[in-house]
């Protein structure tokens, strides 16, 4: 149903992605990981609308996302890596305004946010503005309106950023429980040990370049580790983190 066919994406001409592509069924999980700075985000924001590719195409169901935006975007649930909240709307405020702009039945949508607010334990903080909401129950506020228009495919970029272990708990099940539902969901993190749990395949980027793909097992066995944590490593990184650690602190205790 989602398509990403050879995505490049330059600034200036700098590469921040180069030829990504892959596709994204109902009831799939893909898991999109790489280090800090090899495009995850970018890509999220072409599949997303909000950044034309320099070269390639987003579909869905066949159809550029950009021929029509609005219909694509009504299907679509995204939790962005940050947001710029109201901070003068309360969080209820801040859902209404979502549910509205979604033209979401007045009926629905308020028993959806009522509903949504105290499932993610935000109902006691409902009319406090979003400027006093601490980093994780912003992130709740984001989760609620990415869910609350029943959307089939869900965008997540870093999506536990700031949340608690109870918080991290739910959202794992959550993924799971939606994909169980045939929700498509493009998981983007480089928290390996989440990805490897609730996701059905795996992209792993370096440099904008995709370097490994296919279903989570068979990413793993490729390699030849049990742990996805060595396939990253092994993959990803060629840094020793213990030295690089250790020189960190000789630099900070240093005369
Ligand atoms: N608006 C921009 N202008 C210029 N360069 C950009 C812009 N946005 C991103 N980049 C560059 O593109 C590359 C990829 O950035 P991106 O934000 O996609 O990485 P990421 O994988 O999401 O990283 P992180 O894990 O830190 O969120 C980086 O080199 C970044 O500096
Ligand atoms: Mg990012």
């Amino acid at each position: 149903m989602l398509a990403a066919k050879g995505l490049y994406k330059f600034y200036g001409s700098v590469p921040a992605v180069q030829d990504v592509t892959f596709s994204l069924e109902p009831g799939q999980v893909i898991g999109y990981l790489g280090p800090n700075g090899s495009g995850k985000s970018t890509t999220v924001k072409m599949l997303t609308g909000l950044l034309e590719p320099t070269d390639g195409e987003v579909t869905y169901n066949g159809q550029n996302i950009h021929e029509d935006l609005v219909a694509y975007r009504k299907r679509l649930g995204y939790v962005p890596e940050e947001a710029n909240l109201y901070p003068y709307l309360t969080g209820q405020e801040y859902l209404d305004m979502i549910g509205t702009l979604r033209a979401m039945p007045d009926a629905r949508k308020n028993a959806r946010i009522n509903s949504l607010l105290e499932l993610f334990s935000l109902w006691p903080h409902r009319h406090v503005t979003l400027g006093s909401y601490s980093k994780g129950m912003r992130q709740r506020i984001l989760l609620i309106a990415a869910l609350m228009d029943n959307p089939d495919l869900l965008i997540l970029d870093e999506p536990l950023s700031g949340l608690d272990v109870t918080s991290t708990l739910i959202i794992k099940n959550l993924v799971q429980a939606l994909s169980a539902r045939g929700k498509s969901i493009f998981y983007c993190s480089h928290i390996l040990e989440v990805v490897e749990k609730v996701c059905s395949h795996l992209i792993v980027l370096r440099k904008g370049q995709v370097i490994a793909s296919g279903a989570t097992r068979e990413v793993r066995e490729r390699i030849g580790t049990s742990s996805l944590e060595g396939v990253f490593l092994h993959l990803v990184e060629e840094k020793d983190v213990t030295q690089v650690a250790n020189q960190i602190v000789d630099v900070v205790v240093s005369a």
